[in-house]
């Protein structure tokens, strides 16, 4: 037989644990078509205990249900449900992020297919463009809105006045927020009255009460970026499908220290 991979049964051999042994497939089936690397790729990384099954190191063999199960690699938890998809959006302004708006204004889903269930990971405020992410994948969602995750998100601010140097100081070492002290941010002025701030909270008008609280009320904000996810092609109104390429680099730059989310 030419063909290099083991041969193995499509019937699933029974499972102890109380899974459907029906869905359950091996595990180099389930995150090679995950986009992860080659069948023969994920054996290696198996074999290497870099896989896990539900928090426990998986061996060579094993099998798991990709619905259901929670599948991580070197520690990032791995998309693996058959029909989850997640969309990047580029946000105009006056567009909200709830699923419906009481004063019938334009809402995030009306972008984006109806087709899938998708929601909106985390939100930006009306006025606030840029980039935001829609998934039908709760796990996902948990992922990189779970405060102790720490995804990275970039901002573009336009401020008013010219900010110097002591209020970036004041944006580097934290303000002071009605609801407490936040992280250190990112600060540099880019000029023209643009601020970059990078964040890794997600608390309400962040970027707009951190800017007023050191003298500078934002105009206009813009989000460029979500960890390693920046798309300068995609217009206002504009969204595209996220690659697979591109959900293994974001899960993985999620903070790897924080609990795994149960699916
Ligand atoms: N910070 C804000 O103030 N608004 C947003 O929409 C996002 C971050």
């Amino acid at each position: 037989m030419l063909n290099d991979e083991p041969v193995e049964s499509d019937a699933a051999a029974p499972i102890a644990d109380g899974s459907d042994p029906q869905s359950t497939e091996r595990l180099q089936k389930v995150l090679a078509r995950a986009g992860v690397a080659s069948r023969r790729v994920v054996e290696d990384m198996i074999a290497e205990g870099r896989v896990s099954v539900n928090g426990v190191v998986a061996t060579l063999g094993d099998k798991a249900d990709p619905a259901t199960d929670q599948i991580s690699v070197d520690g990032a938890v791995i998309s693996t449900k058959p029909d989850a998809v997640t969309y990047l959006l580029n946000k105009p302004a006056g567009v909200i992020t709830t699923a419906s708006d009481p004063h019938g204004r334009q809402t995030v889903l009306d972008f984006v297919p109806a087709n899938r269930r998708v929601f909106p990971v985390g939100r930006l405020d009306a006025e606030t463009e840029g980039l935001i992410l829609l998934t039908n994948d709760g796990a996902m969602t948990h992922q990189l809105t779970h405060p102790s995750h720490g995804v990275e998100k970039e901002y573009l601010a336009h401020v008013r006045g010219t900010p110097k140097p002591g209020a970036l100081r004041l944006l580097r070492q934290g303000v002071e927020l009605e609801d407490g002290l936040t992280a250190p941010a990112q600060a540099s002025y880019l000029g023209g009255g643009v601020v970059k701030l990078v964040i890794h909270e997600g608390r309400n008008h962040q970027v707009r009460r951190m800017c007023e609280a050191v003298g500078h009320p934002v105009k206009r904000l813009i989000r460029t970026r979500i960890g390693p996810l920046v798309d300068h092609q995609l217009q206002p109104g504009e969204w595209r499908e996220l690659t697979t390429k591109e959900i293994l680099t974001l899960q993985k730059s999620v903070n790897r220290s924080a609990p795994a989310p149960k699916r």
